[in-house]
């Protein structure tokens, strides 16, 4: 059997701004699995307590580097002493309704923290060139939500109203602007050897999220205290994805930069099965079921409704170039959630417990016959 993303990541130094994050963390343990040597970048705390992070035990088996994304000067010499090949930039500051009380803060992380890696890249070019690959990670929200029922393309206009949508926007125009002007796909292999993709998912759920001001972390830690959940819209439709779904993504694409150079250096959509969407009542009901106990209740938001309606995101040019496409039904993903907080509860070992279901996600994409799976 051959090994998951033609084994590229074996022995290779992989530097993951962001970590200790949700998505951060499931990266992490991956990169690990696959045996690549991951350096992280993150503040000094992760971003919940408990977080997967901790639980995991991460921080034992990276490089593990704690400093402000907003810090130039760190964030260079990061990658100068390290010399990553490649970068998945994720440090952000990821929760619109924040964005909101904290639209500077956001923003500086958001847009000028992509600007540092960016820079960093494009200065360090002249150190012994060692990053031939970012994999930016922005937001289905940087579209400019025109309301339509069908899904967003890649080359459909940018926008945000808020200032997370909008931050991650002004990241996306950042990126443009450094691929055309000090990385020009047509200059690949004379003036430099640096391919950049951006990457645009969002609503994804999974195990070791237990940031507030969401909804599936939200219902599992009422569940696991023995409170109703309160949810605060519960016709919003949404259309989740786990998180293993957008970071196969994120590591086949990796690949093919890699490999192939340029030719994949732009932006990229990664959604879900149901591209319709499923209502948060749905989801926590579900939930509820797949738990064995516990109730769910409508409760008032107590903030101004900041987030825009439904946006749908095409994945049609992912499934075409990269033969990528979504594992899991939402009643899996759920279903893969509810075991991973069940372990947690129990205190088993978390972070192989999220091995677990990295393989056991593999095999399901290996039967599908997906190109990253099967090598
Ligand atoms: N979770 C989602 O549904 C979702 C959807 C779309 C896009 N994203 C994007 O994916 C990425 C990861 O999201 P997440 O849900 O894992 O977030 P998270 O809050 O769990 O993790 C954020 C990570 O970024 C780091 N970070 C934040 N501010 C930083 C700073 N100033 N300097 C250095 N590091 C900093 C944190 O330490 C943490 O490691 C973000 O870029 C986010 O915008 C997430």
């Amino acid at each position: 059997m051959t090994n998951p993303f033609n084994n590229i990541y074996a022995g290779k130094t992989v530097l993951i701004t962001g970590h200790s994050g949700f998505k951060g963390s499931w990266l992490t343990t991956w990169l690990l699995e696959l045996g690549a040597n991951v350096v992280g970048y993150s503040l000094p705390d992760p971003p919940t307590q408990p977080s997967n992070f901790t639980v995991s035990g991460l921080a034992e088996h990276v490089t593990d580097v704690r400093g402000d994304i907003r810090d130039y000067d760190r964030v260079y010499e990061t990658v100068v002493t390290y010399r990553p090949e490649i970068i998945f930039h994720l440090a952000a500051q990821p929760i619109v309704l924040r964005s909101v009380e904290q639209p500077k803060l956001t923003i500086d992380t958001n847009a000028g923290g992509t600007v540092n890696v960016l820079e960093s890249i494009r200065q360090s070019a002249g150190h012994g060139d060692s990053v031939r690959a970012l994999v930016s990670i922005t937001t289905d929200k940087v579209y400019e939500n025109q309301e339509w029922l069908w899904g967003y393309r890649e080359t459909d206009q940018l926008g945000g109203h808020d200032p997370y949508s909008a931050g991650k926007a002004m990241a996306e125009l950042a990126i443009a602007a450094y691929r055309s002007t000090y990385f020009p796909p047509e200059r690949y292999g004379e003036g430099h050897h640096v391919a950049i993709a951006s990457t645009r998912a969002g609503n994804v759920i999974g195990g070791g999220d237990f940031a507030d001001y969401r909804l599936v972390p939200d219902c599992m830690k009422a569940l696991m205290d023995g409170r109703p959940i309160g949810v605060r819209n519960p016709l919003s439709v949404r259309p989740w994805q786990h998180v293993l779904e957008p970071l196969s993504g994120y590591l086949w694409l990796g690949v093919q930069l890699l490999e192939r150079g340029p030719d994949f250096g732009e932006a990229w959509n990664f959604g879900p099965l149901e591209q319709k969407g499923v209502p948060a009542q749905a989801l926590a009901e579900k939930l509820v079921d797949l738990w064995g106990s516990g109730s769910w209740a409508h409760t008032r938001p107590g903030y101004a409704e900041v987030e825009t309606g439904l946006l749908r995101l095409s994945w049609d040019k992912a499934a075409h170039r990269l033969n990528w496409r979504p594992v899991y039904s939402w009643a899996d993903a759920l279903g893969e959630i509810t075991d991973w907080f069940k372990s947690f509860e129990g205190g088993a070992d978390m972070h192989q417990v999220t091995r677990d279901h990295i393989q056991q996600y593999t095999a399901r994409a290996r039967a599908l016959n997906l190109d990253w799976a099967t090598g």
